[in-house]
C-alpha cells in the first residue's frame, strides 16, 4: 500500500513546479508544528497546500492510521464493514482501512475542496470500491446513519475545545468503534485523553493502546513508527536521513468486546548485553520497568519487542 500510494504521489506531481511547491510544504510544516491551524486558519487551502500536504504529511499520516487499525484487527471483536472518516484530507485514514479491510465501504468527510478533489484523484484506479466523499464542516455535518467504524486522524488539533467535545460526542451515536490518531506531541497526549474519558463516559470500552480503563498513568504516551523517505520527499523536505520517524498517540474505544492485552510497551526497548528493558503500562494501570535478562524464557520475546507492541 505505502508503495500504490507513494506512486499515486509522483503522478500527482508531475509537472508541478517544485520550487513553490517546496515553498508551500515550508509553511504547511509550520503551521502545523507549530499548531497555528485552527477552525478560522485552515492547515491547507487551495490545491498547492493539498498536494504539499498530500506529499509531506500523508505517508506518515497513513502509517500511523496503519497502526492504530491494527490494533483494530487486533483488540476488537465485531464485524467491520462500514466506515466513516472525520477530517479525512486527502484519504490517508482510508487508505489504511482498506489496507487492513479491503472491501470496506468508506465515506470521508472533509471541509476543503481541494483536498477533496486531490484525495479523489490519489485513491482513483487504486481501490475496487469507490469511496464516498462528502465537503463539509464537521462542526455543522451531521451523520445521517451508523457504521461499524469511524475515524478522526489528526484533526483534534484543528478545532476549539468545544468543537472538539462536540464532535466525539456525536460520534458517539454512529459507531461502535472510534479510532482517535493525534500528533505525538504532550499537546495531542492531553486531547487524546480527553476524547478516551468522554468515549468511557459514553459507555465505550478502551481496546487499546491501554491495556485497562483506568486513568493514565504517564504524562506523555506516544508511540512512533517508522517510515522510508522516498526520493519525493527529499525533495520536498530537508534532510538526508533516509527514513523518518512519525510519533502520534491514539486511542480505540469501541462497544464490542475487547482482547485487550497484559501490558503495551510504552517506549523504545532499551537491549543492553544480555538483558531487554521494557517500559510498560499494565492492566493494573501502572507504569512500570521490566528488565528480561538472557536467562529468562521470556528474554527471546522480549528481544523482538518494539515500542507499542502489546506484551
Ligand atoms: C492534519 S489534516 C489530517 C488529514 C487526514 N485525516 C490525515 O490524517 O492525513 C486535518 C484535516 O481536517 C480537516 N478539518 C479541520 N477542521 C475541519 C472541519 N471543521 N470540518 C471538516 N474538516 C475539517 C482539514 O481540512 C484537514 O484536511
Amino acid at each position: 500500500m505505502d508503495t500504490q500510494l507513494h506512486a499515486a504521489l509522483s503522478r500527482a506531481l508531475s509537472g508541478v513546479p517544485h520550487q513553490e511547491l517546496r515553498r508551500r510544504a515550508d509553511a504547511l510544516s509550520h503551521r502545523y508544528r507549530t499548531e497555528q491551524v485552527d477552525d478560522t486558519t485552515p492547515g491547507m487551502s487551495d490545491a498547492l497546500d493539498a498536494l504539499a500536504y498530500a506529499v509531506v504529511r500523508m505517508p506518515a499520516t497513513f502509517r500511523a492510521l496503519h497502526t492504530a487499525l491494527a490494533a483494530v484487527e487486533r483488540h476488537v471483536d465485531g464485524p467491520l464493514t462500514s466506515h466513516l472518516d472525520l477530517g479525512g484530507g486527502t484519504g490517508a485514514a482510508a487508505w489504511a482501512a482498506a489496507a487492513h479491510w479491503p472491501g470496506l465501504a468508506t465515506e470521508i468527510v472533509e471541509r476543503q475542496p481541494a483536498a477533496v478533489r486531490l484525495g479523489q484523484k490519489l485513491a482513483g484506479g487504486n481501490f475496487p470500491h469507490d469511496w464516498r466523499w462528502t465537503t463539509a464542516d464537521l462542526r455543522t455535518w451531521t451523520a445521517s446513519g451508523s457504521v461499524d467504524l469511524i475515524t478522526i486522524g489528526y484533526v483534534l488539533n484543528e478545532l476549539t475545545a468545544d468543537a472538539r467535545r462536540d464532535l466525539v460526542h456525536r460520534t458517539t451515536h454512529h459507531a461502535q468503534t472510534i479510532v482517535v490518531v493525534e500528533p505525538g506531541t504532550p499537546r495531542g497526549h492531553a486531547r487524546t485523553l480527553e476524547a478516551r474519558a468522554l468515549l468511557i463516559a459514553r459507555g465505550f470500552r478502551i481496546a487499546a493502546p491501554c491495556p485497562h480503563q483506568l486513568d493514565c498513568p504517564v504524562d506523555w504516551c506516544h508511540f512512533a513508527t517508522r517510515l522510508p523517505r522516498t526520493e519525493l520527499h527529499r525533495v520536498l523536505k530537508d534532510g538526508t536521513r533516509n527514513f523518518e520517524d512519525e510519533k502520534f498517540t491514539y486511542v480505540v474505544a469501541t462497544r464490542h468486546p475487547v482482547r485487550p492485552p497484559g501490558a503495551r510497551v510504552i517506549a523504545r526497548p532499551a537491549r543492553p548485553k544480555n538483558r531487554v528493558v521494557l517500559d510498560l503500562c499494565t492492566s493494573a494501570g501502572a507504569a512500570e520497568q521490566v528488565v528480561v535478562p538472557k536467562s529468562s524464557p521470556a528474554y527471546r520475546t522480549a528481544r523482538r519487542m518494539t515500542w507499542g507492541d502489546a506484551w
